[in-house]
């Protein structure tokens, strides 16, 4: 049976090993699929075990995406851009391939929930890792632009510096904003985690046609009841399309299948998995 691996620390919660069991399932495939928890300063010696002993690709995760970067032979453009990988995958010469399958996944939730990117307007909060790596994949879907806002207003003004090439994007702090329409609002400050909100004045909510949480929840996080507070047209989604869309791209990358989204956020969703 082929073997994949995801690695982090910690990894105990990781939802990956399930989420990847049911893409095999409902593929009729079968694959060896588990959770490794490598020592903070052993990644890359625990990756190297892994793929010895036959491992076909791994997903990495916190804090271990830049180690990854590193390690890895080849990038794919999206991760060099995304400046992390999540996804290895070990090719027939013995070569890892690195990609970054977090911004596709993101891209793919939002269009399967109808979402339009072409032509809107997009407010991304938070100017960390989760932020760099989904808008290569929001450029290339055409938006009118993105802007970056950032507790740390340089942060954002770097990151957007990284992306001028590939389309209008720039970056501000909470307190230079410009007042313009933001059609689509997406919170990718790590602020869910700690049950807090990030420091928008809702003013800038009045054009939100969607609000997008990446913290992945069971139920609504603040940021999502606090939208809706104020803007009630707003559709509102979780971080747990985009957790089952990373997961289904690397599927796609190691085994050149597409798995079902939808039936495993659902399942997500109700605590199933
Ligand atoms: P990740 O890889 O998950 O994006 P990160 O690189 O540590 O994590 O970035 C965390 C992001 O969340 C940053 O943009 C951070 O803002 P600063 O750059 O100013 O630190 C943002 N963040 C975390 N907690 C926040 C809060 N309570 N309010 C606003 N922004 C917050």
């Amino acid at each position: 049976m082929d073997k994949y691996a995801v690695f982090g620390n910690p990894i105990k919660h990781s939802k990956s090993p399930s989420i990847h069991q049911q893409f095999a399932k409902s593929l009729g495939e079968q694959i060896d699929y588990r959770a490794i928890l490598a020592p903070i300063d052993g990644f890359e010696k625990a990756v190297a075990t892994f793929f010895e002993q036959g491992g076909k690709g791994a997903n990495v995760t916190v804090p271990f995406k830049e180690q990854a970067f590193a390690l890895a032979d080849e990038l794919t453009s999206v991760a060099k851009l995304a400046g992390a990988v999540n996804t290895l995958k070990k090719r027939d010469d013995g070569t890892l391939l690195g990609d970054n399958t977090d911004g596709i996944g993101f891209v793919n939730d939002l269009l399967a929930n109808k979402i339009t990117i072409t032509g809107k307007r997009l407010l991304i909060i938070g100017a960390g890792g989760a932020a760099r790596g989904v808008i290569l994949p929001l450029l290339e879907q055409q938006p009118k632009e993105i802007i970056i806002v950032n507790r740390t207003a340089h942060k954002a003004q770097t990151l957007a510096k990284l992306f001028t090439e590939h389309g209008n994007v720039s970056g501000y702090g909470f307190d230079d904003l410009p007042q313009v329409d933001y059609h689509l609002v997406i919170n990718s400050t790590s602020s869910s985690m700690n049950n807090e909100l990030p420091a928008l004045s809702s003013k800038y909510l009045s054009a939100c046609e969607m609000a997008y949480d990446m913290f992945y929840a069971t139920q609504n996080t603040l940021f999502m009841n606090w939208v809706s507070e104020h803007n009630k047209a707003a559709k509102l989604l979780d971080g747990s399309g985009m957790l089952v869309g990373q997961a289904a791209q690397a599927y796609y990358v190691w085994r050149n299948k597409m798995p079902d989204i939808v039936s495993v956020v659902t399942a997500l969703k109700q605590g199933a998995l």
